[in-house]
């Protein structure tokens, strides 16, 4: 079996190799150079766990390949996968589809045959419609069938979450369509992975409802998180009290600085957008939308606070600036906000991320300084704050921090230090929720 990818970004990159390592011929479309230029020379263009080796075996093998000509990549193929960027459009909170739109008339114009078109972008509901129209009018000729399978891999464990879903949603109207994605996912049914065949509507509302509803339960512990500071309570404990109960579920439910990412803050956007356009509004998510941007500020005064009410002057040690840890992507990472507020009011700002430096320096104001390692940029600080929870920042003991740092303010916010040791160390600790 053959298929088109076409963007080669998070998810196209992902999703295409690991189709590839299903066993299917796959042709990835990427339209910007240097990232072609870097999959060619076998380097990754994103930090993802795994992905460096599963792309070359199966670039050895035969079944994956890169390229920038969309119209050799879908000649003769069974489907093509959209996987390209729906940001933010600037201005009214929507889902930008200028690049889903754009790949489906290329795609259009250059089919040699029938093939099954397949959104795996995160599209706004009639979206799959209105492509099928783009199809019916650019090629009256063909039978162009539209399908809608979002993807809900995780960066960070995106193969895995790739290769052991929870479920696959497949959102098809013909029998055909959805034989042809049967076929795709075939090694899924192998480990009893649940795969929901829906209508198109469903499939692109399912996607916006499953990020919606996740940001919704990591704003409502963050609610909570501040509450417990105000009444005396362990937001971890209540965290654990209301998690063990099956209805509610432990995951996601770990206080921090707010969502951040290429998901959680354009998706809970967009719902809100789709919704009103409805006549339908919902009123949860504009509400976790608002609740989530106060957030941001709110730390940076906290960091403030923390600092005994201004940071002017002061040199503060960042640890961690992607939204979370184990990917390299800054976009609406909480760092942005947190970082540009803390130089704006004077703070000196030495920061270190494994992995995302490069891509957080044209997103963060001049004057930063981006060190070598965690130890670089501790050295001779007034305050550390914590800003992604890395593995390796769990590591650091709290003595050797003390003796390192000028200072003795800690802010840690994801809470992955012990606040008796670092209090032992002789540190004034700040976590979230907790005492
Ligand atoms: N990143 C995630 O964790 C994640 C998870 C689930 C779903 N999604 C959704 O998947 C979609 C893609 O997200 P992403 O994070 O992979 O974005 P991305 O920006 O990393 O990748 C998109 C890629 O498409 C390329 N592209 C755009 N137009 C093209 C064209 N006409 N031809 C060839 N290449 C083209 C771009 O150059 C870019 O490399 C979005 O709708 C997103 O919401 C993302």
């Amino acid at each position: 079996m053959r298929i088109a990818m076409i963007g080669g970004g998070y998810v196209g990159l992902v999703s295409g190799a690991c189709f590839a390592e299903f066993g299917v011929d796959v042709a990835v479309v990427e339209s910007d150079p240097g990232k072609l230029a870097a999959l060619h020379a076998g380097r990754m263009p994103i930090f993802e766990p795994g992905l460096d080796d599963l792309v070359a075996s199966n670039v050895a093998a035969g079944r994956l390949q890169f390229g920038a000509d969309l119209a050799a990549a879908v000649a003769g193929v069974e489907a093509v996968f959209i996987a390209v960027g729906t940001p933010t459009r600037r201005g009214d909170g929507h889902a930008d589809l200028t690049y889903v739109y754009a790949a489906a008339e290329q795609v259009a114009r250059a089919l040699t045959g029938p093939a099954v078109i397949v959104t795996k972008s995160t599209v706004p509901v009639g979206t799959g419609r209105r492509i099928a129209q783009i199809m019916g009018e650019t090629r009256p000729d063909l039978a162009v069938e539209v399908a809608s399978n979002p993807e809900f891999l995780r960066e960070g464990s995106a193969i895995g979450d790739f290769m052991r879903p929870d479920r696959v949603v497949i959102g098809a109207e013909t029998e055909h369509a959805r034989e042809v994605l049967r076929r795709l996912y075939r090694p899924l049914y192998l480990i009893d992975s649940p795969i929901l065949f829906t209508g198109l509507e469903t499939a692109e509302l399912t996607k916006y409802a499953a990020n919606s509803f996740l940001a919704m339960k990591v704003t409502f512990i963050n609610e909570m998180a501040d509450l417990c500071e105000k009444v005396g309570a362990d937001v971890h404990d209540v965290a654990r009290g209301i998690g063990l109960d099956g209805r509610i579920g432990r995951k996601f439910l770990h206080p921090g600085p707010g969502y951040g990412g290429s998901c959680f803050p354009k998706d809970t956007l967009a719902l809100v957008r789709i919704a009103q356009d409805a006549g339908a509004p919902t009123r949860l998510i504009e509400a976790t939308v608002a609740v989530n941007d106060a957030r941001k500020s709110a730390m940076a005064r906290r960091i403030e606070d923390a600092a005994g009410g201004s940071v002017r002057g002061k040199t503060i040690a960042v640890l961690g600036l992607t939204f979370k840890p184990e990917t390299d992507d800054m976009r609406d990472a909480p760092a942005i906000p947190i970082v540009t507020r803390l130089v704006g009011d004077g703070a000196v700002v030495q920061a270190y991320d494994p992995e995302g430096m490069a891509q957080a320096r044209p997103m963060l104001p001049e004057g930063v300084r981006y060190c070598d390692d965690a130890m670089a940029a501790i050295g001779g600080a007034d305050v550390l704050v914590l800003l992604t929870e890395w593995n390796e920042f769990r590591a650091l003991s709290p003595i050797r921090l003390k003796e390192a740092m000028q200072g003795d303010v800690v802010v840690d916010l994801r809470n992955i230090y012990d606040p008796v040791a670092m209090r032992r160390a002789g540190f004034r600790y700040h976590g979230i929720g907790r005492a």
